[in-house]
C-alpha cells in the first residue's frame, strides 16, 4: 500500500554525475531500483520492488503530466519530462526524466525503463509556475475534465515560448 506522507520543503539534489535508474512491468510496477533511487527517495529494495511507481508520486505534480507520459509509452514512443518526486521522509527531489518501453527478444512488451539526471535549476524555475498553474485548473475543474484542460494550458505555454511541442519545450529547457 502507498505510504501516507506529509510532503515538506527539504530539497534533495542529485550530483552532476548521478543517474537514477528504475524499471517497471508493464502494469508500473517496479522490478529494478539502483542504489542512487533508494538513496534519494530513501525507501529501501523491499519497500520498492513489485509496487506501483506512484508511491513517490509528488502532489505537487499535475496528473496531466502522467496522463501524457502514459499515453506517450502506449504509443511505443519514449517519454522525456520534469517531475518532482517524493521522499520517504516527506523531502522531494527534482529529475529530468526519460523512460521507454522496453521490448523483449521476441518484440513483447516487458515493461519500462527509466533514466532520470539532475534537471537545471533554470529548467525547474520555469516550470514550477506552470505545474502550479496546471494543478490549479485540475483542481477547480472534476476529475474527467482536469487533466484536458491543464494539458490545455500547457500547450497555451508551449506555444507562447515559440516552441514546436511538449518535447521540444523540455529538450530545450533541458539544454537551453
Ligand atoms: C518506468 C516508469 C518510471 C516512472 N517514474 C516515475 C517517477 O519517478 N515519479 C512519479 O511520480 N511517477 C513515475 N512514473 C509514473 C507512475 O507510474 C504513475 O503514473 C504516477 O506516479 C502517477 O500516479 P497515479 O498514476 O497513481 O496518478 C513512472 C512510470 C514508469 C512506467
Amino acid at each position: 500500500m502507498k505510504p501516507k506522507i506529509t510532503p515538506n520543503n527539504n530539497e534533495r539534489k542529485l550530483g552532476d554525475t548521478d543517474f537514477i535508474v528504475s524499471k517497471t512491468d508493464p502494469n508500473g510496477r517496479i522490478t529494478y531500483a539502483n542504489r542512487i533511487f533508494m538513496d534519494i527517495c530513501g525507501y529501501p529494495e523491499t519497500q520498492l520492488l513489485n509496487v506501483q511507481h506512484n508511491i513517490i508520486r509528488h502532489p505537487d505534480m499535475p496528473l496531466c503530466v502522467f496522463k501524457f507520459l502514459w499515453d506517450t509509452l502506449k504509443s511505443n514512443e519514449e517519454f522525456f519530462g520534469f517531475v518532482k518526486n517524493l521522499c520517504a521522509d516527506g523531502g522531494y527531489y527534482w529529475v529530468f526524466a526519460n523512460i521507454t518501453p522496453d521490448y523483449d527478444k521476441h518484440g513483447k512488451l516487458h515493461g519500462y525503463y527509466s533514466v532520470r539526471r539532475k534537471p537545471p535549476q533554470s529548467a525547474i524555475d520555469v516550470l514550477t509556475p506552470v505545474y502550479r498553474q496546471m494543478l490549479a485548473i485540475e483542481r477547480d475543474s472534476s476529475t474527467t475534465e482536469g487533466p484536458q484542460k491543464s494539458f490545455e494550458y500547457l500547450l497555451d505555454v508551449i506555444n507562447q515560448t515559440g516552441a514546436k511541442d511538449y518535447n521540444s519545450l523540455v529538450l530545450s529547457l533541458y539544454k537551453p
